[in-house]
Order: C-alpha cells, then structure tokens, then sequence
C-alpha cells in the first residue's frame, strides 16, 4: 500500500487550519502544523493546540518571516497546505522560497479556498483581495511547484447565518434587502467539508496541478430560493427591498470614501 504523505499546516490555530488539522488527523495523516511561539500562550489557541496534540499532530515552531525555521519544517513532509488569512496572502511569498529551496514537497494548497481569483470580476472594489492570490498563483507556477488550488466559494459561517445581509447577525423578520433581483446562485460550503474535501485531494492525482471547486449540487442557493425556505421556516412573508447592482456598487464607493 501507498505510503500516505506527510501532511505540514501553516495557520493550525486559526479557523480553517484548525479544520484541516483535524481533517488530516481523522483520515491518518501524519500531520505537522507549523505554530508561533505566541499561540502557545494564547489561551484559545493552545486549547486548540492541546486537541490536535491529542489526535497526534506534531507542532513545528516557526513562522512565515523564518526561512531556516521553514525549510527546515518542510523538509520533514511531502505536503504543504497554508491557511493564513486573506491578509496575509503575499507572506506566503517566503513559504514559496522555502518549499523550492527545501524541493522535496510533492504538492502545496495555498491560501485561497474562496472564489477562483483567475475568474472572479469584482469591479475593482476589492482592494486587491483576488489580485494578490492570483500573484501567488503565478509564482508557484513559475517556480515549477506542484500544487492544487482549492476553489470553495463561501464558507457557510459567512453571510449565510443572516441570510446574506450585511451587518447582520441572524436572519431578518420583516424586512429583506434583495441585491439585483435575487436570482444570482451563490455556493455555500460549511469549513469541516472544505477541510475534508482538500485533504481528500492530497494524494489524488486527478487534482495535482488543478482548480478543484467544490460545488455540492445541495450547497447552490440564490438570495430568493434562501429567503423562501427562511420565509416557510417562520410561517411568514417578508418585505422585499430590492437593491441593484448600480445603487450596490455606488454604495460601496461610497463607503471606501469615507474610510
Ligand atoms: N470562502 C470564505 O467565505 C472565506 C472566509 C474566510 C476566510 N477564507 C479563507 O480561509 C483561509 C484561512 O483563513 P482563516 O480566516 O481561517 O484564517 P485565521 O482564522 O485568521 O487564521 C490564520 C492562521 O494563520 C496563522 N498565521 C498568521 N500569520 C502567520 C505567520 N506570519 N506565520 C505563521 N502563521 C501565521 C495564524 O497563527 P496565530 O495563531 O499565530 O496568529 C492562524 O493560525 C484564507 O485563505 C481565507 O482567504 C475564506
């Protein structure tokens, strides 16, 4: 049988690297995450620590500004999937030094796991969000790295809670902003399916050098298909405020004004 590879996590503290970890560990991975020394100290994020360690993770010590401390942790595996946050995408510029300087890594998952940032037209409102993980997409392929590019669309925990409505925290009861006329399908994947459909594509060579997008057929919803099943639930119709896309974008613009 297939040695399974070894799996290093960049970001095990955090909200999908945590998932990951835990995903990696259920299907018997030897599984590493690479921990600053300041999550030691954190009370929530050495809880999270202390169930990976249970499960049987290895902690690494180390960081995306430690290159030696990085060639080094990557040396010891096959697999390197990162999960910084949005923020910090062109970090990852140092991991991709390291992982060709190491050059034993059989495949890399960088930080994306959002809307494919080759296709996605934002109306250059986005503050570079899907120009910066296209320019890391670039480098990886420059460098000759193999990899896979998860593409999950959003994560349930966002928006969907409260029924796509900015700013708020549950779903509303009277009224609901509609934004264009509500038919657009948006895909809406929960963060342990992400972490187990990316781990499952670890050793999968269908998916090396590939997008893989994740688009259960039951996860495809558009604002007016959720705001009927959420009308259903209640026993109630709602008032619908319908938004268009210019009114939207004017509304954006303006807020980036006033910031
Ligand atoms: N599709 C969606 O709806 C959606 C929504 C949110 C996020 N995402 C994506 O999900 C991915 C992960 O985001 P997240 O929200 O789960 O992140 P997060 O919770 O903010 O966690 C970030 C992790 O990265 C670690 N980290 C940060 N800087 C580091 C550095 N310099 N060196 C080493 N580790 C570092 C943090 O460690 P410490 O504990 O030491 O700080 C933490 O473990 C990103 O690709 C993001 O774009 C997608």
């Amino acid at each position: 049988m297939a040695m399974k590879s070894r799996i290093l996590i960049v970001g095990v503290t955090g909200n999908l690297g945590f998932e990951l970890a835990r995903a990696s560990l259920d299907s018997s991975y030897p599984t590493f995450g690479l921990v600053r020394d300041s999550a030691f100290s954190d009370p929530n994020k050495s809880k999270k620590l202390e169930i990976l360690s249970h499960g049987g993770a290895t902690f690494l010590k180390g960081s995306l500004q430690d290159e030696a401390r990085l060639v080094e942790a990557i040396k010891q595996v096959d697999v390197v999937i990162c999960a910084v946050n949005s923020k910090q995408v062109l970090d990852q510029r140092l991991l991709i030094a390291a992982i060709k300087c190491a050059g034993c890594v059989k495949r890399f998952i960088p930080a994306e796991f959002g809307s494919d940032p080759d296709k996605t037209r934002i109306s250059d409102l986005d503050n570079n969000f899907y120009s910066r993980k296209a320019e890391i997409r670039r480098l990886i392929e420059a460098e000759g790295i193999p990899h896979t590019y998860i593409s999950c669309n959003f994560y349930m925990s966002y928006l969907l809670p409260a029924l796509v409505q900015p700013g708020l925290k549950a779903p509303p009861r009277d009224k609901v902003t509609v934004f264009g006329d509500g038919s657009v399908k948006g895909v809406f994947v929960k963060e342990s399916d992400v972490a187990a459909f990316t781990i499952s594509a670890v050793d999968d060579p269908h998916t090396l050098n590939k997008v893989l997008y994740l688009r259960p057929p039951g996860n495809v919803y558009s604002i007016n298909e959720l705001v009927e099943i959420w009308e259903s639930k209640i026993g109630k119709k709602l008032e619908k405020i319908y938004v268009s896309e210019e009114e939207f974008l004017m509304k954006i613009r303006g807020m980036s004004v006033l910031k």
